[in-house]
């Protein structure tokens, strides 16, 4: 019988920003510790699909020596929650947007991707698109806080060794 692995999708707006930062983080942590999971991204918006993360989530993710370059904008869809185990919004907006698509009997955990994190708890990941390049600093320490609270709770140690 084949081992079933997690599989995590991390939804936020326009899916350039957190989300591929989220993804990215975690993606590195998942290779670098050779499991075999799925890890994705998707926006509850569409007007990104099928784009390269923004510049600044790039610029920001290569600084940390993680290359998000090569993942593309699409938009999260019924079936993601039947594909993915576990669901996690970078804001509020995106986890009500999701809670309006889910299908009434689906088995996915969808929740705020901070509540993987203690002490941040029902908090968002700020939205950093309209702000300056500070702001991807902010964020890719959320994406990593994100990506080590996602390790714990699937019982692998978290730590940066
Ligand atoms: P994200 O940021 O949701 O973190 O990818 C945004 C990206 C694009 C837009 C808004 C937020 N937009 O309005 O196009």
């Amino acid at each position: 019988m084949a081992e079933q692995y997690p599989s995590i999708v991390f939804v936020c707006l326009g899916n350039i920003c957190r989300s591929p930062l989220a993804d990215g983080a975690l993606r590195h942590e998942v290779a670098r510790r050779g499991l075999g999971w799925t890890v994705d991204s998707a926006g509850t918006g569409g007007w990104h699909a099928g784009d390269a993360p923004d510049k600044r989530a790039i610029a920001v993710a290569a600084r940390h020596g993680v290359d998000i370059s090569g993942l593309r904008g699409r938009q999260v869809h019924a079936r993601d929650f039947t594909r993915f185990d576990l669901i996690l919004a970078m804001d509020h907006d995106n986890l009500a947007g999701l809670h309006a698509i889910a299908p009434p009997d689906h088995a996915a955990d969808v929740r705020l991707a901070l509540d993987l994190v203690e002490g941040r708890e029902g908090q968002a990941v700020a939205d950093p698109y309209y702000g300056d390049a500070r702001g991807f600093d902010a964020t890719w320490a959320d994406a990593q806080a994100i990506a080590r609270g996602v390790l714990r709770h699937f019982g692998v140690d978290g730590r940066y060794a």
